[in-house]
């Protein structure tokens, strides 16, 4: 039986925030360095920081909880593939927004989610360039916090229904993936969900306007903060998204491809590479967090 998550909650917390102070070292250092190497291709980033982040924050979860598994995306990318099991497993993007953060742009953090018998049931998230902790609990809530020594902890409820994606201001994201098979149904899908159908875009539901703050654990708890209605995203990993999808659901998100794909995806026997996400409803593989759901979707 897993203990006590208000416990883990502390922790990880504190985790979060020391890892922030070595994101924003690193920020520092890695703007007159050109510190900065490729994964699967030129616009995939990864740096020396994001790789000391993950093993400063492994190190101390197996010092804390040594029965834990985990799940990291830089463990991952060098080789390291646990599979999800039932077990207490800590689900960790080190620094999400790697591009942000060597351009220097202040969207990024660390997204530390726990999963327990293959549910999500902690996420804490942390952008230290604007001091923004964002944390939740299966059942207990999610809240913002601001500041450190005089914390103003906000409760993230009660997001306003959406009535139609024509009132919402909504997020995508670009990703890594730039061949013709995923960016040309993908702005496709930009250009329906902005375009004016009166002037000829088929399918166009002219949205409020479209935004992408480079970061999904960020598009995520600005959902449920309530600056954006909708977030959606085809192909991001389980560390990307694992922290956020407690946030938006304890505060009265929607999420669609969430932890039942996640759990389908690592299943034994599935065909699908299994740490992506599985194929979901509307245009391939994507998570889609909104606040509420519109009539019009
Ligand atoms: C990426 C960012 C990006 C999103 C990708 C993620 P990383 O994470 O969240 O906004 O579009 O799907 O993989 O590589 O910065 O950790």
């Amino acid at each position: 039986k897993l203990v006590d998550l208000r416990s883990i909650l502390t922790f990880t917390v504190k985790l979060a925030r020391t890892a922030g102070t070595l994101i924003l070292e690193g920020s520092q250092a890695i703007q007159t360095t050109s510190d900065v190497n490729e994964k699967k291709n030129s616009v995939d980033l990864v740096t020396e920081y994001d790789v000391a982040v993950e093993e400063l924050v492994k190190s101390e979860i197996a010092k804390a909880y040594p029965s834990f598994k985990f799940i990291g995306e830089e463990s991952y990318s060098s080789g390291t593939r646990n599979e999800l099991t039932d077990e207490p497993t800590f689900c960790v993007d080190p620094i999400d927004g790697t591009t942000n953060f060597v351009h220097g742009f202040p969207f990024a953090c660390i997204s530390l989610g726990l999963i327990y018998q293959k549910r999500p049931v902690l996420g804490v998230i942390y952008n230290p360039f604007l001091d923004h902790l964002y944390t939740g609990i299966e059942g207990q809530g999610s809240f913002l916090t601001r500041g450190n020594s005089q914390p103003l902890k906000l409760p993230l409820t009660n997001p306003k229904p959406l009535p139609s994606l024509q009132k919402a201001l909504l997020a995508i994201e670009w990703g890594s993936d730039r061949g013709k098979k995923t960016l040309v149904p993908k702005s496709d899908s930009f250009l329906r969900l902005a375009g004016d159908p009166a002037d000829g875009i088929a399918g166009g539901r002219m949205a409020h306007s479209i935004r992408s703050l480079g970061s999904a654990a960020l598009n995520i708890s600005m959902v449920a903060q309530g600056g954006l209605d909708l977030y959606w995203e085809i192909g991001c990993w389980p560390w990307d998204v694992c922290a956020g999808i407690v946030i938006a659901q304890e505060a009265g998100g929607a999420v669609v491809g969430s932890h039942a794909a996640l759990a389908a995806a690592t299943s034994a026997g599935s065909s699908i590479d299994p740490f992506k996400v599985t194929p979901d409803v509307l245009t391939g593989r994507k998570y889609l967090i909104i606040r509420a759901i519109p009539d019009t979707l």
